[in-house]
Parts: C-alpha cells; sequence; structure tokens
C-alpha cells in the first residue's frame, strides 16, 4: 500500500440514510433523498451530506463532486417543521449554518445538478456549489419571506453577487420562483438541458473538470472564491502567489513538458 492511499479516510458510502453517494470516474456524486419532502434539508440531512463531502474532499479517488436531487425536486428548502417551533435561543445555540460554512470549504470544485424545486436553503446550497447545471424544469427561488424570515444560509450575499442588486430585491422580496431560462439569463446558472439529459450534463462537465491537473484546479476555485472578499489588489496578490505555488508541482512539469512533446499530460494530483 502507498503512503498516501493508507491516508485515505474510510468511508461505508451505503450507511447514509438521507444521501445516497457514489464515485465513478472520479466523480463524486451525491443526491439528496428525502424524495416525500422534496428533500427539505433537515439537520440528519445535512450532516450526512457534510460528513460526505468531506470524504471526498480527501478521497484521491474523487476530483470533482456532484450535487444533485431527483426529477422533482433539488431541494425545497430548509425543513421548515423542524424551524416551525424554533426559539431564538435555540437557533443560536443549535448554530445549525455552521455546517454549511463547511462546504464553502471544500477545495475540490462542487457541480449542483438541479431539476424541479430549489427554493430557500435548496436555492443557497445551489449557489453554496462552483457551478450550476440545471434542468429545464428547474424553479430556483427564496421564499423565505412568505413564512416570515428572511434566507439564512448566505442567500441575500450569493444571490446579489450572482446576478446584481436589482434582481436580488425583486426574487427576494417577491419571494417569487425563476425558470430555468431565467436563472441562465440573469447568470445565476451555466446551463439548461432537458430533464433526461441534465444530470449526464452535469456529469459529462464534472469529467472533464475531472481530467485538469486537480493542484490547479483547487488554486483556481480558490483564487475564484477570493475576488468574492478582497480588493482587487488583495486578489491579484493571491492569484499571483497561487500561480508561484504551482511551480512546486509536478504536474505543471507533466503539463509543460507534455506539450512541448506534442504529447497528452497524465496528471497526478501531485
Ligand atoms: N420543509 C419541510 N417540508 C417540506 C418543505 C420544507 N421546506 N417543502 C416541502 N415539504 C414537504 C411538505 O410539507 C409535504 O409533506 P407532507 O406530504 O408530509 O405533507 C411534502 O414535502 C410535499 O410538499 P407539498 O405537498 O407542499 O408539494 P407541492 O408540490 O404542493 O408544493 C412547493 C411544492 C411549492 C415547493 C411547496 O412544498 C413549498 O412551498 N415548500 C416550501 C418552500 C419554502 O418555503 N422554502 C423555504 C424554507 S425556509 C429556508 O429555507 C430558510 C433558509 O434560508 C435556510
Amino acid at each position: 500500500m502507498s503512503s498516501s492511499a493508507a491516508m485515505q479516510p474510510q468511508m461505508d458510502l451505503s450507511a447514509f440514510q438521507f444521501i445516497i453517494a457514489t464515485v465513478d470516474e472520479q466523480v463524486g456524486v451525491i443526491q439528496l433523498n428525502r424524495p416525500d419532502k422534496l428533500n427539505a434539508i433537515s439537520i440528519p440531512l445535512m450532516i450526512e451530506l457534510v460528513d460526505c463531502l468531506d470524504w471526498m474532499d480527501k478521497s484521491d479517488d474523487v476530483r470533482c463532486i456532484i450535487i444533485t436531487g431527483n426529477e422533482k425536486a433539488f431541494a425545497a428548502g430548509a425543513d421548515i417543521e423542524q424551524m416551525a417551533k424554533a426559539t431564538t435561543m435555540e437557533m443560536l445555540l443549535l448554530d445549525q449554518f455552521a455546517r454549511w460554512d463547511r462546504i464553502r470549504k471544500i477545495h475540490k470544485p462542487i457541480i449542483a445538478a438541479v431539476s424541479g424545486y430549489a427554493l430557500g436553503g435548496g436555492c443557497e446550497l445551489a449557489m453554496t456549489c462552483d457551478m450550476i447545471v440545471a434542468s429545464e424544469t428547474a424553479k430556483f427561488g427564496q421564499p423565505e419571506v412568505n413564512i416570515g424570515v428572511i434566507p439564512g444560509a448566505g442567500g441575500t450575499q450569493r444571490l446579489t453577487r450572482a446576478v446584481g442588486k436589482a434582481k436580488a430585491m425583486e426574487i427576494i422580496l417577491t419571494g417569487r420562483m425563476v425558470t430555468a431560462e431565467e436563472a441562465l439569463q440573469c447568470g445565476l446558472i451555466n446551463k439548461v438541458a432537458p430533464v433526461e439529459l441534465y444530470l449526464e450534463e452535469a456529469k459529462a462537465l464534472a469529467k472533464e473538470i475531472a481530467a485538469k491537473p486537480p493542484i490547479a484546479i483547487r488554486l483556481a476555485k480558490e483564487s475564484i472564491l477570493k475576488s468574492f472578499d478582497t480588493t482587487i489588489e488583495g486578489g491579484l496578490d493571491f492569484e499571483r502567489k497561487a500561480f508561484y505555488l504551482l511551480f512546486a508541482s509536478e504536474d505543471k512539469q507533466e503539463g509543460m513538458n507534455a506539450f512541448l512533446e506534442k504529447r497528452k499530460p497524465q496528471f497526478q494530483g501531485r
């Protein structure tokens, strides 16, 4: 066993109750699995999702991750049943959104493959991913005002950055649903596909990214995300250091040698 294999964390993917996780051709797919509740994001579901993402982030077998739901719902929001009786102090002490911060820290690229409802926390989960591929039937929205609250898992921030102030105001203040076509036009999502094909499209995108050098992909993702919370000066400095850092990777040498030798590179993630 190689030292890297010895460090591989163990995970029984069949033990989950609220998600279905698989790995194929270096793409990890996590399907949210509470179909009778339109995949409403309960705390147990979130615990499993984050545990699985953590494992996939560390596994050498995974280079890109997809989070998906089913044809009817990606996720219809945080679990309203759980929140209905909660008090302020319970919410504060529970600090359930801390778990969402873990998703933000995942190094590998995450693609949301969305069909049907992506509402409230469901839309926020899709926006926490790095890219969104949607089916023609996808419906995005932040309907929290309809139940007396506001988005609590990043919706006011991420939607505004994705679509701009005017559109974010309209979507959040009316709570209306946005079709896949409108979401594409306003820059919220990457691609729309027929419902039979959206997951295949997401997998094709994931495999394309999985074939690239993993450390360059990781640092490219980090640098892009950095642009959301720093000045242009700070962002350019970060990018430059990340660029220089890659000159220490074997994959940089392999990529450049392969180009010069006119052959296909074999990237090892080192
Ligand atoms: N939480 C808990 N249960 C939910 C749910 C949610 N967010 N969304 C749907 N469900 C449940 C329903 O209660 C129902 O369960 P039962 O069969 O046991 O009654 C089941 O899923 C099917 O839902 P509907 O019968 O309502 O299905 P529909 O097709 O008639 O309507 C819908 C679909 C328009 C999406 C509707 O379910 C709906 O409006 N859901 C709530 C959407 C919402 O408000 N999301 C925001 C939640 S708050 C939040 O997410 C906060 C945050 O920022 C993190």
